[in-house]
């Protein structure tokens, strides 16, 4: 009764990530197939106003402090600048974050920036277009390079790209992606890929390891391990060429950090997932629904961290790849 998100192996969650929707404007080949996926319908999804109060019980009685909206995309969703401006007015403020694919930020960057957004991670896997385009299905590279500038301009600072390397398509565009970020002064992460794809098509052998991603840097770039504490942080970082610059991995698979995971999330349609790779729920918007107070909404989302399991699991030769995919958690 009472307190934190902690659970039983003492780890304590911080960090809420909220996925706004399940629809995405790209169909990125390692996450969703061709035709989409069957969306969740609109009276399953959490109004904007339920929205606004779960984060509010996770932030006034839960400790939360960081709030990060995913998706899907989450500029899609109608209601975001109003979600952020809710977000921010509540006491104590949480910082806030988005994880977005870049398209459309430089026309909603001002206002989410003036609502309260304090910082962006944009997706970008490839720098050509004819590349981007078989990647993605969709010909919006310029369109996401126009939304890193924006966001940049508007303040939302650092700006962080977050690449996804696949053999044999973009594996080669390691040197070129981070002489790009630090061209325009952004913050590059690249992504272990994980197997959360709709298509249930994660293999080892296409994921690029690391080590890989690390040998293909070195060639060109001196990179020093960081001196920053890391604490709970998915990413890895380097200082590339003496720095101040740096570059990160995020090594899930290879390196997987879930003994430090700080991590509570809520699917767009009101659900708390304690792990990426939770195999359970629970239902937040049927108790919100059925009139719970918000101290009972509490207890039941302690409730589902507290059987949060210590990793993912991944290498268990009983590994499940969770139901939902990546594109309904938000990441
Ligand atoms: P920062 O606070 O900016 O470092 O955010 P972040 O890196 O946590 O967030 P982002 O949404 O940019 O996620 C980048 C990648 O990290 C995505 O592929 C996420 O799925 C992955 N990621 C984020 N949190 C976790 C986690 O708890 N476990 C695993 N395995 N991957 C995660
Ligand atoms: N494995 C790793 N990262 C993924 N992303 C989407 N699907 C996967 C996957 N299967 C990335 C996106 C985005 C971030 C939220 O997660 O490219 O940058
Ligand atoms: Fe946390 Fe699960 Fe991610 Fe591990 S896989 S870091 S436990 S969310």
């Amino acid at each position: 009764p009472g307190g934190a998100l902690v659970d039983r192996y003492g780890r304590v969650a911080r960090d809420l990530r909220v996925s706004l929707t399940d629809k995405c404007n790209l169909r990125c080949t390692y996450c969703m197939p061709a035709e989409g996926l069957p969306w969740l319908a609109g009276p399953e999804l959490l109004t904007d106003d339920e929205i606004v109060r779960l984060i509010r019980v996770a932030v006034q009685r839960l400790g939360v402090t960081e709030v990060r909206f995913t998706g899907g995309e989450p500029l899609i969703r109608p209601g975001l600048v109003r979600i952020v401006t809710e977000v921010a007015a509540l006491d104590p403020r949480p910082t806030i974050s988005l994880t977005t694919n870049g398209i459309g930020l430089d026309r909603h960057a001002p206002a989410l920036r003036a609502a309260g957004l304090d910082r962006v991670n944009v997706s970008l896997d490839t720098l050509d277009p004819a590349r981007f385009t078989e990647l993605t299905r969709r010909p919006r590279l310029d369109a996401v390079l126009a939304g890193l500038a924006g966001a940049a301009s508007a303040g939302l600072a650092p700006v962080k790209v977050n690449s996804v390397l696949m053999r044999g398509i973009n594996d080669d565009e390691a040197p070129a992606l981070l002489r790009f970020a630090l061209a325009h002064g952004y913050e590059l992460r690249f992504i272990e890929q994980m197997p959360l794809d709709a298509q249930h098509g994660w293999d080892r052998t296409v994921m690029v390891t690391a080590d890989e991603i690390l040998a293909s840097l070195r060639r060109e770039f001196d990179l020093r391990a960081d001196p920053a504490e890391r604490g709970s942080a998915p990413a890895e970082t380097w200082l590339v060429d003496g720095g101040p610059a740096r570059v990160g991995v995020i090594a899930s698979v290879t390196r997987p950090f879930c003994g430090d995971c700080d991590r509570t999330r809520l699917t767009a349609d009101g659900q708390v997932r304690a792990c990426l790779f939770a195999t359970e729920e629970s239902d937040l918007r049927g108790a919100l629904r059925a009139g719970m107070d918000d101290d009972e909404l509490a207890d039941r989302w302690r409730a589902a961290m507290w059987g949060k399991r210590a990793g993912h699991g991944i290498d268990d030769p009983s590994f499940l790849q969770p139901a939902r995919p990546m594109s309904a958690i938000g990441g």
